[in-house]
């Protein structure tokens, strides 16, 4: 049978980190606050000339590296992002101008946090289906870009950062197994950058109130994001005919240690099948997920015939669960 399959992964973080104790600094918050809530310690961010197709780049010429090819082998690329560096082009394109990818076409997908998932199950269809061989999938977000400085209710939550992996059709039983998406439109006002598009375009008043910035009500989507992470967890396992007790890594998107934790308890999982990057990323949006599988991998936490449980929850609402056997 053949598989869409995971041959190599990449990611890149800017190097410059913002702190818990920095950040107290900068709105009215405190380490103790933030470290209680949310999990997160520190966040990388971007510099202001690095954009998400620079990040991007990144990411990907690390996992062609890894995966031992040549720019002209990639046909296809998607990018998964928020914060493209522009309305368009895609950011997808900029990425294939910075790689030199001659042979591939190339397009955003836009599910939030849940970005990764979706670019991977959009590729695993392409490959499937069509006589294109070769995916490289990124996700890259400057959250920074998009965070007003002056909301500590959602300026503490969020960092930059990227990550890639190539995906090739393979015979065999390792690949991607399920998957399980799912959105619901009619909770968008919940999480929401609500100036900038096409419905209010940005004036010199908008900006002035901060509505081209991202606004969250954090304790109304909590309480989503956890019955539907459960619940993309449980779908996308029972779809490959699985159970929780399989998995030996769930990584599921990283917004706040507390969801994280309460996932994992109504899946009865352990503590080592579950994987945690918050304290020193933050929430990374789409590139959360991606940089999740490339740290387990390179950390060598998961190895060959390992089932590898991604979940996501983000902004739409939009959520999603895949199992791969690594
Ligand atoms: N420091 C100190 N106090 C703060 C801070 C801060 N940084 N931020 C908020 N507070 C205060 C609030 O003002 C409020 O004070 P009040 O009670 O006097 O009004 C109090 O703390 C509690 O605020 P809540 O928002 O109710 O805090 P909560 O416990 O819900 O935690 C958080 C907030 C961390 C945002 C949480 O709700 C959360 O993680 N939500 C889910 C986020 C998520 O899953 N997002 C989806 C993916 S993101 C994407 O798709 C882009």
């Amino acid at each position: 049978m053949n598989r869409a399959k995971i041959i190599a992964t990449g990611y890149y973080l800017p190097s410059r980190i913002l702190t818990n104790e920095d950040l107290e600094k900068i709105v009215d918050t405190t380490d103790e606050w933030i470290t209680t809530r949310t999990g997160i310690k520190e966040r990388h961010i971007a510099e202001n000339d690095e954009s998400s197709s620079d990040m991007g780049i990144k990411a990907g010429s690390m996992a062609l590296e890894k995966a031992g090819l040549e720019p002209e082998d990639i046909d296809a690329v998607i990018c998964a992002t928020i914060t493209p560096d522009h309305f368009f082009p895609s950011t997808a394109c900029l990425i294939q101008k910075g790689l030199n990818l001659k042979n591939s076409f190339a397009f955003d997908v836009s599910a939030a946090c849940s970005g990764f998932i979706y670019a991977l199950h959009i590729a695993e269809a392409i490959l499937l289906q069509d006589r294109v061989k070769t995916v490289l999938v990124i996700a890259a977000e400057k959250m920074s870009s998009i965070t007003d400085w002056k909301d500590r209710a959602t300026c503490v939550l969020f960092g930059d950062g990227a990550g890639a992996a190539i995906l090739q059709k393979k015979k065999g039983d390792r690949g991607i197994l399920s998957s399980f998406l799912g959105s619901d439109g009619n909770f968008g006002d919940l999480l929401i950058v609500p100036a900038g598009g096409s419905r209010t375009p940005v004036t010199e008043e908008i900006v002035r109130g901060g509505q081209h910035f991202l606004h969250m009500k954090g304790n109304e989507v909590f309480k989503v994001a956890v019955q539907k992470m459960v619940n993309s967890a449980l779908n996308s396992l029972g779809r490959a005919g699985l159970e929780a007790k399989d998995v030996k890594l769930l990584i599921p998107h990283q917004a706040n240690l507390r969801i994280i934790k309460a996932v994992a308890k109504r899946l009865k999982l352990r503590d080592e099948q579950v994987f945690i990057n918050v304290d020193k990323v933050g929430n990374m949006s789409a590139a959360t997920i991606a940089l999740g599988l490339a740290e387990a991998e390179e950390k060598k936490i998961i190895k060959s015939g390992d089932i590898v449980n991604l979940v996501s929850f983000g902004a739409g609402f939009t959520w999603a669960g895949m199992v791969l056997r690594w």
